[in-house]
Protein backbone atom coordinates (compact mmCIF):
# COMPACT_ATOMS: atom_id res chain seq x y z
CA UNK A 1 0.00 0.00 0.00
CA UNK A 2 0.98 3.91 -0.66
CA UNK A 3 2.68 5.42 2.83
CA UNK A 4 0.72 7.30 4.50
CA UNK A 5 1.49 10.97 4.46
CA UNK A 6 -2.07 12.76 4.40
CA UNK A 7 -5.29 10.95 6.41
CA UNK A 8 -8.82 12.06 5.22
CA UNK A 9 -11.07 12.24 7.66
CA UNK A 10 -14.99 12.14 6.61
CA UNK A 11 -16.83 13.50 10.09
CA UNK A 12 -15.28 15.88 12.32
CA UNK A 13 -16.71 15.30 15.65
CA UNK A 14 -15.38 13.54 18.90
CA UNK A 15 -14.16 10.62 16.82
CA UNK A 16 -12.90 12.24 13.98
CA UNK A 17 -11.06 14.96 16.19
CA UNK A 18 -9.36 12.56 18.05
CA UNK A 19 -7.94 10.43 14.99
CA UNK A 20 -7.02 14.23 13.63
CA UNK A 21 -4.99 14.62 16.92
CA UNK A 22 -3.45 11.92 16.95
CA UNK A 23 -2.03 11.47 13.40
CA UNK A 24 -0.64 14.95 13.73
CA UNK A 25 1.02 14.30 16.72
CA UNK A 26 3.41 12.03 14.89
CA UNK A 27 3.67 13.70 11.47
CA UNK A 28 0.57 13.09 9.16
CA UNK A 29 -0.90 15.51 7.81
CA UNK A 30 -4.63 15.41 7.77
CA UNK A 31 -7.62 16.92 5.81
CA UNK A 32 -10.85 16.74 7.58
CA UNK A 33 -14.30 16.67 5.76
CA UNK A 34 -17.44 17.38 7.25
CA UNK A 35 -20.43 18.39 5.44
CA UNK A 36 -20.96 21.32 8.40
CA UNK A 37 -18.58 24.18 7.96
CA UNK A 38 -19.05 25.07 11.32
CA UNK A 39 -16.98 22.15 12.42
CA UNK A 40 -13.71 23.63 11.30
CA UNK A 41 -13.22 25.72 14.49
CA UNK A 42 -14.83 22.28 16.63
CA UNK A 43 -12.10 20.27 14.97
CA UNK A 44 -9.37 22.79 15.53
CA UNK A 45 -10.42 23.40 18.84
CA UNK A 46 -10.85 19.47 19.93
CA UNK A 47 -6.73 19.09 18.30
CA UNK A 48 -5.76 22.15 20.75
CA UNK A 49 -7.33 20.66 23.69
CA UNK A 50 -5.45 17.38 23.30
CA UNK A 51 -2.41 18.56 22.75
CA UNK A 52 -1.18 18.91 26.61
CA UNK A 53 -1.92 15.44 27.13
CA UNK A 54 -0.16 13.94 24.26
CA UNK A 55 2.65 16.26 24.38
CA UNK A 56 3.12 14.95 27.48
CA UNK A 57 2.85 11.34 26.62
CA UNK A 58 6.27 10.92 25.20
CA UNK A 59 9.90 12.81 25.13
CA UNK A 60 11.34 10.35 22.74
CA UNK A 61 11.63 12.61 19.04
CA UNK A 62 9.11 13.01 16.72
CA UNK A 63 8.73 13.95 13.39
CA UNK A 64 7.28 17.84 12.64
CA UNK A 65 3.63 18.12 13.37
CA UNK A 66 1.21 17.17 10.20
CA UNK A 67 -0.87 19.84 9.14
CA UNK A 68 -4.63 20.33 9.49
CA UNK A 69 -6.85 21.12 6.67
CA UNK A 70 -11.04 21.43 6.57
CA UNK A 71 -13.61 21.01 3.67
CA UNK A 72 -16.73 20.84 3.29
CA UNK A 73 -16.13 18.74 -0.03
CA UNK A 74 -15.70 14.92 0.78
CA UNK A 75 -15.43 13.68 -2.65
CA UNK A 76 -12.42 16.19 -2.70
CA UNK A 77 -10.82 15.42 0.41
CA UNK A 78 -11.25 11.40 -1.44
CA UNK A 79 -8.73 12.48 -4.05
CA UNK A 80 -6.17 13.62 -2.22
CA UNK A 81 -5.37 11.38 0.59
CA UNK A 82 -3.49 8.56 1.56
CA UNK A 83 -5.72 6.45 4.06
CA UNK A 84 -9.26 7.48 4.72
CA UNK A 85 -10.83 7.22 8.44
CA UNK A 86 -14.54 7.29 8.38
CA UNK A 87 -16.42 8.85 11.44
CA UNK A 88 -19.91 9.76 10.84
CA UNK A 89 -22.80 8.97 12.80
CA UNK A 90 -23.72 5.41 13.74
CA UNK A 91 -26.65 4.76 10.89
CA UNK A 92 -25.97 1.45 8.05
CA UNK A 93 -27.68 3.49 5.19
CA UNK A 94 -26.01 6.70 5.66
CA UNK A 95 -22.83 5.15 6.22
CA UNK A 96 -23.11 2.67 3.25
CA UNK A 97 -24.23 5.68 1.21
CA UNK A 98 -21.57 7.96 1.77
CA UNK A 99 -18.60 5.38 1.46
CA UNK A 100 -20.38 4.45 -1.51
CA UNK A 101 -19.77 8.02 -2.92
CA UNK A 102 -16.69 8.32 -1.60
CA UNK A 103 -15.00 5.32 -2.96
CA UNK A 104 -15.89 6.64 -6.76
CA UNK A 105 -13.13 9.42 -5.67
CA UNK A 106 -10.21 7.68 -3.83
CA UNK A 107 -7.86 6.02 -5.38
CA UNK A 108 -8.34 2.24 -5.36
CA UNK A 109 -5.02 1.92 -3.26
CA UNK A 110 -6.55 3.98 -0.55
CA UNK A 111 -8.35 2.00 2.33
CA UNK A 112 -11.44 3.22 3.74
CA UNK A 113 -11.39 2.53 7.00
CA UNK A 114 -14.54 2.86 8.94
CA UNK A 115 -14.85 3.74 13.25
CA UNK A 116 -18.25 1.78 13.51
CA UNK A 117 -18.53 0.86 17.14
CA UNK A 118 -20.38 -2.15 15.78
CA UNK A 119 -21.91 -2.15 12.45
CA UNK A 120 -20.49 -4.97 10.21
CA UNK A 121 -18.14 -4.06 7.59
CA UNK A 122 -19.49 -6.56 5.14
CA UNK A 123 -22.79 -4.71 5.01
CA UNK A 124 -20.47 -1.21 4.38
CA UNK A 125 -18.58 -2.35 2.06
CA UNK A 126 -21.58 -2.84 0.11
CA UNK A 127 -22.05 -0.57 -2.77
CA UNK A 128 -18.29 0.69 -2.59
CA UNK A 129 -16.18 0.64 -5.20
CA UNK A 130 -12.82 -1.31 -4.83
CA UNK A 131 -14.62 -2.74 -1.34
CA UNK A 132 -11.54 -5.22 -0.48
CA UNK A 133 -10.14 -1.62 0.50
CA UNK A 134 -13.00 -1.41 3.38
CA UNK A 135 -11.96 -2.43 7.10
CA UNK A 136 -13.46 -1.43 10.05
CA UNK A 137 -10.55 0.25 12.30
CA UNK A 138 -12.60 0.85 15.67
CA UNK A 139 -10.91 3.09 17.56
CA UNK A 140 -11.59 4.46 21.60
CA UNK A 141 -12.65 7.47 22.79
CA UNK A 142 -9.79 9.55 23.49
CA UNK A 143 -8.50 8.57 20.41
CA UNK A 144 -5.10 10.50 21.07
CA UNK A 145 -4.46 8.56 24.06
CA UNK A 146 -5.96 4.94 23.63
CA UNK A 147 -4.09 3.01 21.43
CA UNK A 148 -6.53 -0.08 21.40
CA UNK A 149 -8.07 -0.09 17.72
CA UNK A 150 -9.97 -3.02 16.33
CA UNK A 151 -9.36 -4.25 12.69
CA UNK A 152 -12.23 -6.22 11.34
CA UNK A 153 -12.94 -7.48 7.74
CA UNK A 154 -15.69 -8.14 5.43
CA UNK A 155 -16.59 -10.85 3.28
CA UNK A 156 -15.10 -8.89 0.65
CA UNK A 157 -12.32 -7.11 2.91
CA UNK A 158 -8.61 -8.20 1.20
CA UNK A 159 -5.88 -9.64 3.86
CA UNK A 160 -3.59 -7.14 2.55
CA UNK A 161 -6.11 -3.94 3.76
CA UNK A 162 -5.81 -5.69 7.02
CA UNK A 163 -2.36 -5.61 7.21
CA UNK A 164 -1.57 -1.80 5.48
CA UNK A 165 -4.25 -0.52 7.86
CA UNK A 166 -2.58 -2.25 10.97
CA UNK A 167 0.94 -0.86 9.91
CA UNK A 168 -0.69 2.55 9.29
CA UNK A 169 -1.84 2.53 12.99
CA UNK A 170 0.85 1.01 14.40
CA UNK A 171 3.08 3.73 13.02
CA UNK A 172 0.67 6.44 14.90
CA UNK A 173 1.35 4.80 18.50
CA UNK A 174 -1.80 2.11 18.61
CA UNK A 175 -2.01 -1.66 19.21
CA UNK A 176 -3.88 -3.24 16.43
CA UNK A 177 -6.34 -5.79 17.61
CA UNK A 178 -7.45 -8.46 14.82
CA UNK A 179 -10.56 -9.89 14.99
CA UNK A 180 -11.13 -12.92 13.43
CA UNK A 181 -14.87 -12.86 12.74
CA UNK A 182 -16.84 -9.71 12.33
CA UNK A 183 -19.44 -9.72 14.82
CA UNK A 184 -22.05 -7.23 15.61
CA UNK A 185 -20.05 -5.21 18.57
CA UNK A 186 -16.56 -6.17 17.62
CA UNK A 187 -15.18 -7.50 20.40
CA UNK A 188 -14.78 -4.84 23.21
CA UNK A 189 -18.43 -2.75 22.84
CA UNK A 190 -19.88 -6.53 23.23
CA UNK A 191 -17.91 -6.86 26.65
CA UNK A 192 -18.23 -3.58 27.79
CA UNK A 193 -21.94 -3.47 26.50
CA UNK A 194 -22.55 -6.77 29.07
CA UNK A 195 -20.93 -4.68 31.92
CA UNK A 196 -23.12 -1.38 30.81
CA UNK A 197 -26.73 -3.94 30.73
CA UNK A 198 -26.06 -5.19 34.69
CA UNK A 199 -25.16 -1.48 35.74
CA UNK A 200 -28.54 -0.52 34.19
CA UNK A 201 -30.30 -3.62 35.54
CA UNK A 202 -28.58 -2.49 39.27
CA UNK A 203 -29.46 0.71 39.20
CA UNK A 204 -33.60 0.51 37.87
CA UNK A 205 -33.57 -2.24 40.57
CA UNK A 206 -32.29 -0.31 43.35
CA UNK A 207 -29.01 -2.63 44.30
CA UNK A 208 -27.11 0.40 44.23
CA UNK A 209 -26.37 3.77 42.72
CA UNK A 210 -23.90 4.68 39.76
CA UNK A 211 -21.35 5.99 42.30
CA UNK A 212 -21.65 2.53 44.09
CA UNK A 213 -21.31 0.47 40.89
CA UNK A 214 -18.03 2.68 39.24
CA UNK A 215 -16.20 1.98 42.55
CA UNK A 216 -17.07 -1.36 42.61
CA UNK A 217 -14.68 -1.24 39.88
CA UNK A 218 -12.13 1.64 40.07
CA UNK A 219 -10.87 0.19 43.46
CA UNK A 220 -10.37 -3.23 42.38
CA UNK A 221 -11.14 -4.80 38.96
CA UNK A 222 -10.29 -2.03 37.14
CA UNK A 223 -6.97 -1.59 38.31
CA UNK A 224 -5.95 -5.15 37.38
CA UNK A 225 -7.68 -4.21 33.53
CA UNK A 226 -5.27 -2.03 33.27
CA UNK A 227 -2.39 -4.72 32.41
CA UNK A 228 -4.24 -8.03 32.53
CA UNK A 229 -7.49 -8.77 31.30
CA UNK A 230 -9.84 -10.55 32.73
CA UNK A 231 -9.17 -13.94 31.55
CA UNK A 232 -5.46 -13.85 32.74
CA UNK A 233 -6.60 -12.29 35.78
CA UNK A 234 -9.32 -15.45 36.84
CA UNK A 235 -5.78 -17.67 35.74
CA UNK A 236 -4.16 -16.44 38.46
CA UNK A 237 -7.60 -16.79 40.66
CA UNK A 238 -7.34 -20.05 40.43
CA UNK A 239 -4.24 -20.01 42.24
CA UNK A 240 -1.28 -22.63 41.43
CA UNK A 241 -3.49 -24.83 38.97
CA UNK A 242 -4.81 -21.98 37.22
CA UNK A 243 -7.22 -21.43 34.88
CA UNK A 244 -9.01 -25.31 35.79
CA UNK A 245 -9.13 -24.74 38.84
CA UNK A 246 -11.00 -21.33 38.84
CA UNK A 247 -13.60 -22.81 36.28
CA UNK A 248 -14.18 -25.63 38.37
CA UNK A 249 -14.25 -23.99 41.58
CA UNK A 250 -16.82 -20.73 40.15
CA UNK A 251 -18.07 -22.43 37.28
CA UNK A 252 -21.23 -23.37 38.67
CA UNK A 253 -22.61 -19.58 39.21
CA UNK A 254 -22.38 -19.42 36.00
CA UNK A 255 -25.34 -21.65 35.80
CA UNK A 256 -27.30 -19.76 38.75
CA UNK A 257 -26.61 -17.42 36.74
CA UNK A 258 -26.11 -13.55 38.44
CA UNK A 259 -26.21 -11.67 35.35
CA UNK A 260 -29.11 -11.24 32.74
CA UNK A 261 -29.38 -11.01 29.29
CA UNK A 262 -31.89 -8.31 28.30
CA UNK A 263 -30.72 -5.07 28.99
CA UNK A 264 -34.36 -3.24 30.58
CA UNK A 265 -36.93 -0.96 29.85
CA UNK A 266 -34.72 2.71 29.12
CA UNK A 267 -37.84 4.26 31.30
CA UNK A 268 -37.91 7.59 32.35
CA UNK A 269 -37.26 6.90 35.60
CA UNK A 270 -34.67 5.07 35.12
CA UNK A 271 -32.55 7.74 32.40
CA UNK A 272 -33.50 10.03 35.29
CA UNK A 273 -31.74 7.88 38.14
CA UNK A 274 -28.25 7.20 36.10
CA UNK A 275 -28.23 11.32 34.82
CA UNK A 276 -28.80 12.27 38.36
CA UNK A 277 -26.24 9.61 39.85
CA UNK A 278 -23.62 10.48 36.87
CA UNK A 279 -24.25 14.46 37.74
CA UNK A 280 -23.70 14.18 41.68
CA UNK A 281 -19.96 12.12 41.06
CA UNK A 282 -19.02 14.74 38.69
CA UNK A 283 -19.78 16.86 42.13
CA UNK A 284 -20.23 20.49 39.90
CA UNK A 285 -17.23 19.49 37.42
CA UNK A 286 -17.63 20.37 33.99
CA UNK A 287 -16.74 17.75 31.00
CA UNK A 288 -13.86 19.62 29.93
CA UNK A 289 -12.78 19.56 33.68
CA UNK A 290 -12.91 15.57 33.95
CA UNK A 291 -11.66 15.35 30.03
CA UNK A 292 -8.30 17.18 31.43
CA UNK A 293 -8.78 14.56 34.50
CA UNK A 294 -9.26 11.50 32.92
CA UNK A 295 -6.28 12.56 30.04
CA UNK A 296 -3.65 13.57 32.52
CA UNK A 297 -4.63 9.76 34.45
CA UNK A 298 -4.48 8.10 31.15
CA UNK A 299 -1.06 9.21 30.10
CA UNK A 300 0.21 8.73 33.88
CA UNK A 301 -0.72 4.97 33.72
CA UNK A 302 0.79 4.12 30.39
CA UNK A 303 4.05 5.45 31.48
CA UNK A 304 4.15 3.23 34.88
CA UNK A 305 3.48 0.16 32.76
CA UNK A 306 5.90 1.13 30.27
CA UNK A 307 8.31 0.28 32.95
CA UNK A 308 6.76 -3.35 33.16
CA UNK A 309 6.68 -3.75 29.13
CA UNK A 310 3.05 -4.55 29.46
CA UNK A 311 -0.12 -3.53 27.73
CA UNK A 312 -0.75 -0.21 26.50
CA UNK A 313 2.90 0.32 28.19
CA UNK A 314 4.68 -2.30 25.97
CA UNK A 315 2.66 -0.43 22.75
CA UNK A 316 4.16 2.67 24.02
CA UNK A 317 7.73 1.62 24.77
CA UNK A 318 7.37 0.07 21.10
CA UNK A 319 6.67 3.32 19.46
CA UNK A 320 9.04 5.27 21.50
CA UNK A 321 12.04 2.94 20.18
CA UNK A 322 11.48 3.39 16.83
CA UNK A 323 11.29 6.94 16.93
CA UNK A 324 14.51 7.04 18.68
CA UNK A 325 15.56 4.44 15.65
CA UNK A 326 13.82 7.31 13.05
CA UNK A 327 15.38 9.84 14.63
CA UNK A 328 19.12 7.89 14.11
CA UNK A 329 18.20 6.75 10.80
CA UNK A 330 17.71 10.65 9.65
CA UNK A 331 20.74 11.33 11.62
CA UNK A 332 22.69 9.02 9.41
CA UNK A 333 21.51 9.88 6.23
CA UNK A 334 22.79 13.46 7.05
CA UNK A 335 26.23 14.04 5.15
CA UNK A 336 29.01 13.76 7.56
CA UNK A 337 32.53 15.15 7.69
CA UNK A 338 34.31 13.05 10.20
CA UNK A 339 36.86 15.23 10.97
CA UNK A 340 33.63 17.96 12.21
CA UNK A 341 31.97 17.36 15.45
CA UNK A 342 28.72 15.21 14.48
CA UNK A 343 25.46 16.52 13.09
CA UNK A 344 23.40 14.22 15.04
CA UNK A 345 19.68 15.29 15.72
CA UNK A 346 17.45 17.67 13.94
CA UNK A 347 14.22 19.13 15.66
CA UNK A 348 11.74 21.65 15.15
CA UNK A 349 10.75 23.67 18.67
CA UNK A 350 6.43 22.52 19.14
CA UNK A 351 3.89 24.39 20.15
CA UNK A 352 3.90 22.67 23.49
CA UNK A 353 7.72 23.36 24.31
CA UNK A 354 7.25 27.22 24.68
CA UNK A 355 7.11 28.17 27.97
CA UNK A 356 5.20 31.89 29.71
CA UNK A 357 8.04 33.62 28.06
CA UNK A 358 7.25 32.65 24.92
CA UNK A 359 10.72 30.98 24.47
CA UNK A 360 12.16 27.22 24.52
CA UNK A 361 11.03 25.82 28.10
CA UNK A 362 14.30 24.93 29.90
CA UNK A 363 13.78 21.53 30.52
CA UNK A 364 13.52 20.87 26.75
CA UNK A 365 17.15 21.17 26.05
CA UNK A 366 18.13 18.44 28.12
CA UNK A 367 15.61 16.52 26.55
CA UNK A 368 16.88 17.36 23.12
CA UNK A 369 20.87 17.31 23.87
CA UNK A 370 19.71 13.56 25.12
CA UNK A 371 18.55 12.76 21.63
CA UNK A 372 21.45 13.78 20.50
CA UNK A 373 23.10 11.88 22.83
CA UNK A 374 20.58 8.65 22.12
CA UNK A 375 21.72 8.79 18.08
CA UNK A 376 25.50 8.88 19.15
CA UNK A 377 24.99 5.59 20.95
CA UNK A 378 23.12 3.86 18.55
CA UNK A 379 25.58 4.79 15.89
CA UNK A 380 28.40 3.40 18.28
CA UNK A 381 26.08 -0.18 18.60
CA UNK A 382 23.77 1.02 21.79
CA UNK A 383 20.42 0.58 20.60
CA UNK A 384 17.29 -1.15 22.73
CA UNK A 385 18.77 -5.14 22.16
CA UNK A 386 21.52 -3.91 24.05
CA UNK A 387 20.16 -1.42 26.39
CA UNK A 388 17.75 -4.81 26.94
CA UNK A 389 20.33 -7.10 27.52
CA UNK A 390 20.92 -4.82 31.00
CA UNK A 391 23.79 -2.41 29.90
CA UNK A 392 23.44 1.36 29.28
CA UNK A 393 25.37 4.56 29.85
CA UNK A 394 24.23 6.89 32.52
CA UNK A 395 24.38 10.55 32.85
CA UNK A 396 26.82 11.22 35.91
CA UNK A 397 26.80 15.15 34.99
CA UNK A 398 25.63 17.53 32.78
CA UNK A 399 26.02 21.49 32.17
CA UNK A 400 23.38 23.82 29.61
CA UNK A 401 24.28 27.17 28.41
CA UNK A 402 21.44 29.13 27.06
CA UNK A 403 23.15 31.48 24.37
CA UNK A 404 19.96 33.22 23.12
CA UNK A 405 16.21 32.66 22.58
CA UNK A 406 14.44 30.02 21.15
CA UNK A 407 11.25 30.18 19.69
CA UNK A 408 8.30 28.23 18.79
CA UNK A 409 8.37 26.47 15.10
CA UNK A 410 12.79 27.43 15.09
CA UNK A 411 14.61 24.34 13.64
CA UNK A 412 17.31 23.22 15.60
CA UNK A 413 20.44 21.18 14.88
CA UNK A 414 22.98 19.49 17.21
CA UNK A 415 26.27 18.74 16.75
CA UNK A 416 28.52 16.49 19.12
CA UNK A 417 32.24 16.46 20.11
CA UNK A 418 33.86 13.90 21.97
CA UNK A 419 35.88 15.48 24.48
CA UNK A 420 37.14 12.32 25.90
CA UNK A 421 36.54 8.49 26.25
CA UNK A 422 37.71 5.30 28.01
CA UNK A 423 36.83 1.98 28.70
CA UNK A 424 34.12 2.81 31.03
CA UNK A 425 33.33 6.78 30.52
CA UNK A 426 33.18 9.73 27.73
CA UNK A 427 33.02 13.31 27.77
CA UNK A 428 30.80 14.83 25.32
CA UNK A 429 30.20 18.32 24.29
CA UNK A 430 27.20 19.57 22.29
CA UNK A 431 25.85 22.79 19.85
CA UNK A 432 23.06 23.77 19.42
CA UNK A 433 22.11 26.15 16.54
CA UNK A 434 19.56 27.25 14.76
CA UNK A 435 19.28 25.77 11.18
CA UNK A 436 18.16 29.38 9.15
CA UNK A 437 21.20 31.56 10.33
CA UNK A 438 23.64 28.68 12.16
CA UNK A 439 23.31 30.54 15.05
CA UNK A 440 24.40 29.12 18.27
CA UNK A 441 22.08 28.90 21.14
CA UNK A 442 23.39 26.68 23.65
CA UNK A 443 25.92 24.21 24.38
CA UNK A 444 25.79 21.48 26.92
CA UNK A 445 28.62 19.08 28.04
CA UNK A 446 27.51 15.38 29.55
CA UNK A 447 29.86 13.02 31.18
CA UNK A 448 28.61 9.22 31.19
CA UNK A 449 29.33 6.10 32.91
CA UNK A 450 28.61 2.53 31.12
CA UNK A 451 26.64 0.30 33.77
CA UNK A 452 25.50 -2.95 34.12
CA UNK A 453 22.00 -2.04 35.20
CA UNK A 454 21.63 -5.25 36.79
CA UNK A 455 24.63 -5.62 38.38
CA UNK A 456 24.21 -1.74 39.40
CA UNK A 457 27.89 -0.91 38.69
CA UNK A 458 30.06 0.21 36.32
CA UNK A 459 31.25 -2.13 33.75
CA UNK A 460 33.79 -1.49 30.64
CA UNK A 461 31.84 -1.23 27.10
CA UNK A 462 32.31 -4.26 24.88
CA UNK A 463 35.46 -4.03 22.59
CA UNK A 464 33.15 -3.28 19.13
CA UNK A 465 31.33 -0.75 21.21
CA UNK A 466 34.65 0.96 22.89
CA UNK A 467 36.57 0.98 18.89
CA UNK A 468 34.00 2.98 17.31
CA UNK A 469 33.73 5.31 19.94
CA UNK A 470 37.58 5.63 20.32
CA UNK A 471 37.48 6.61 16.68
CA UNK A 472 35.50 9.49 16.57
CA UNK A 473 37.39 10.44 19.78
CA UNK A 474 40.92 10.69 18.23
CA UNK A 475 39.12 12.61 15.16
CA UNK A 476 37.90 15.07 17.44
CA UNK A 477 41.37 15.58 19.01
CA UNK A 478 42.47 17.40 16.51
CA UNK A 479 39.13 20.19 16.19
CA UNK A 480 40.00 22.85 18.61
CA UNK A 481 38.77 22.60 22.29
CA UNK A 482 35.67 24.74 23.14
CA UNK A 483 36.63 27.75 24.95
CA UNK A 484 34.10 26.87 27.86
CA UNK A 485 34.71 23.12 28.37
CA UNK A 486 34.71 22.16 31.37
CA UNK A 487 34.28 25.44 33.36
CA UNK A 488 32.51 25.89 36.12
CA UNK A 489 29.60 27.74 37.29
CA UNK A 490 30.55 30.99 38.34
CA UNK A 491 29.51 34.89 38.31
CA UNK A 492 32.73 35.94 36.67
CA UNK A 493 32.34 38.09 33.08
CA UNK A 494 31.52 35.68 30.58
N1 LIG B 1 -18.09 8.54 20.61
C1 LIG B 1 -17.47 7.41 20.92
O1 LIG B 1 -17.11 7.15 22.08
C2 LIG B 1 -17.10 6.44 19.82
C3 LIG B 1 -16.08 5.52 20.06
C4 LIG B 1 -15.67 4.67 19.02
C5 LIG B 1 -16.31 4.73 17.78
N2 LIG B 1 -17.32 5.63 17.57
C6 LIG B 1 -17.96 5.67 16.24
O2 LIG B 1 -17.44 6.78 15.53
C7 LIG B 1 -18.44 7.30 14.64
C8 LIG B 1 -18.63 8.79 14.92
O3 LIG B 1 -19.01 8.97 16.27
P1 LIG B 1 -18.87 10.38 17.01
O4 LIG B 1 -19.10 10.11 18.44
O5 LIG B 1 -17.61 11.06 16.58
O6 LIG B 1 -20.11 11.18 16.39
P2 LIG B 1 -20.33 12.78 16.33
O7 LIG B 1 -21.81 12.96 16.26
O8 LIG B 1 -19.56 13.46 17.38
O9 LIG B 1 -19.68 13.19 14.92
C9 LIG B 1 -20.23 12.82 13.68
C10 LIG B 1 -19.84 13.87 12.65
O10 LIG B 1 -20.19 13.42 11.36
C11 LIG B 1 -20.67 14.55 10.64
N3 LIG B 1 -21.50 14.08 9.53
C12 LIG B 1 -22.80 13.72 9.55
N4 LIG B 1 -23.17 13.34 8.31
C13 LIG B 1 -22.09 13.46 7.53
C14 LIG B 1 -21.84 13.23 6.15
N5 LIG B 1 -22.80 12.77 5.35
N6 LIG B 1 -20.61 13.47 5.66
C15 LIG B 1 -19.64 13.95 6.46
N7 LIG B 1 -19.81 14.20 7.76
C16 LIG B 1 -21.03 13.95 8.29
C17 LIG B 1 -21.39 15.39 11.65
O11 LIG B 1 -21.51 16.74 11.20
C18 LIG B 1 -20.50 15.24 12.86
O12 LIG B 1 -19.50 16.24 12.88
C19 LIG B 1 -19.69 6.45 14.87
O13 LIG B 1 -19.72 5.43 13.91
C20 LIG B 1 -19.46 5.85 16.25
O14 LIG B 1 -20.11 4.61 16.43
C21 LIG B 1 -17.71 6.50 18.56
Amino acid sequence: MRQVKTLGLLGTGVIGGGWAARAMHFGIDVIAADVKPEMEEWIRGSVASAEPALASLTTAPLPPKGKLTFTTDLNAMARQVDFIQENIPEQLELKQRILAQVSQHAPADVIIASSTSGLMPSDLQRDMLHPERLIVGHPFNPVYLLPLVELVAGTKTAAASIEAAAEFYTYIGMHALRVRKEVPGHLTDRLQEALWREILHMVNEGVATTRELDESIIYGPGLRWAAMGTNQIYHLAGGEPGMRHMLHQFGPCLKWPWTKLEAPELTDELIDRMVEGTAEQAGGRSIRELERLRDGYLVAVQQVLKQFDIGAGATLKALESRLYDEAAARAAKTPVDPNQPLRLFDTTVRAEWVDYNSHMSDFRYPQIFGDAVDTLFRQIGIDTAYRDAGYSPYTVEMKISYLAEVVQSDALYVTTQVLGADAKRFWLYHRMHRVCDDKLVATAEHIMLHVDAKAKKSVPMPADVQAKLFAIRERHAALPRPADAGRGLSLDKR
